[in-house]
């Protein structure tokens, strides 16, 4: 039966001649549809000898697979074709201003405030450092006065993890890291993320802390009071900031102290706020970094950087830090 193969050849005529998606489908209904010389050459089957029918319906099936790939190797040049010719025809101007978003990108407060709490330590010469987060239980704890039994660590609700690794539950460790490191007289401090296992309006089981570390001869408390609240009054922008440093207990410094502030009253807050912890480092911790206690003396201190943040901006509840809401994020 020739007749197949003349189709074959007519499809392969009738696709080179056709340039337009248009003409290929109406091809397609022309040769595949339903009332296409295909179907009508699978009618005639029932009218053949059956001895026939079968080499009839090999031979249909065949033109029909070849029929197939000629169209689609047709749409394919076709659509390339198209593709290139719009590319020739447009021209891209490749100095036009981009398109923006609308979106602007911003530091996350909490980034803003570290970086000013960082300055202002720095201006007074104070060397920045870091630390590991996954820290071990030496540099953590026992390092710091705070042995194995001991109930301050009860208080931390430590993430341990395993081979007496654990999350750093507060930036204390670097304090020992660094005077390990070092010859007084030094003055550094040591932002960073810390965790612990809590969480509420006021808890997240990570947050932000700076911790500082002033070692030298004869250094006393009053450094310490002196250097704090210049700090604050730089940080709240305000020579009446009022403060309060209360008796407190941290196993690494002794004495201990906390301190609150009374905001100015565009702050809207009337009550004493506590916001940070410091001492003057306690002479185990000293001998713990290798310093000569006899000789040396130092004072330390420790804040939230997330609880400065909140009372800088009026923030209420501290999990929107991280909660990446952006009509939060973009007042910033
Ligand atoms: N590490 C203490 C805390 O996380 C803060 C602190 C640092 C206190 C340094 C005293 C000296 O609560």
């Amino acid at each position: 039966m020739t007749n197949k193969k003349d189709l074959v050849a007519n499809v392969r005529t009738d696709l080179e001649k056709s340039v337009t998606l248009k003409e290929i489908e109406d091809l397609k209904v022309k040769y595949l549809g339903k009332k296409g010389a295909i179907t009508k050459l699978l009618k005639t089957l029932g009218s053949l000898p059956p001895d026939d029918r079968k080499q009839a319906g090999i031979e249909i099936h065949t033109a029909k697979s070849q029929i197939d790939v000629l169209f689609s190797r047709r749409l394919e040049d076709i659509t390339s074709n198209l593709i290139d010719e719009k590319i020739r025809k447009g021209t891209v101007d490749v100095t036009l201003p981009a398109r923006s978003s609308g979106l602007k990108g911003s530091s996350h407060p909490i980034q803003l405030t570290l970086e000013k709490i960082i300055d202002i330590f720095c201006r007074l010469g104070f060397e920045c450092q870091s630390g590991p987060e996954i820290e071990d239980e030496f540099h953590n704890f026992e390092a710091l006065n705070i042995s194995e039994h001991h109930p301050a660590r009860a208080m931390h609700d430590t993430f341990y993890l395993s081979n007496n690794k654990l999350l750093r539950t507060h930036t204390s460790p670097v304090q020992i890291r660094y005077m390990k490191t070092n010859t007084p007289p030094f003055a550094m401090i040591a932002p960073g993320k810390v965790y612990r296992c809590d969480y509420d309006q006021t808890h997240t089981p990570m947050f932000h802390q700076v911790e500082g570390l002033f070692i030298g001869e004869n250094t006393n408390l009053s450094n310490l009071k002196g250097l704090v609240a210049q700090f604050l009054k730089v940080y709240f922008n305000s020579c009446e900031l009022k403060m309060r440093f209360r008796p407190s207990y941290f196993p690494f410094t002794e004495p201990s102290l906390e301190i609150d502030i009374k905001l100015p009253s565009k702050y809207g807050v009337e009550s004493w706020l506590e916001v940070m912890g410091c001492g003057m480092v306690h002479p185990n911790v000293l001998k713990n970094g290798n310093i000569d206690p006899e000789k040396f003396s130092g004072f330390a201190f420790g804040m939230g950087v997330e609880r400065l943040c909140m009372l800088e901006h009026g923030i209420s509840d501290l999990r929107q830090f991280f909660t990446n809401d952006l009509n939060f994020l973009n007042q910033f």
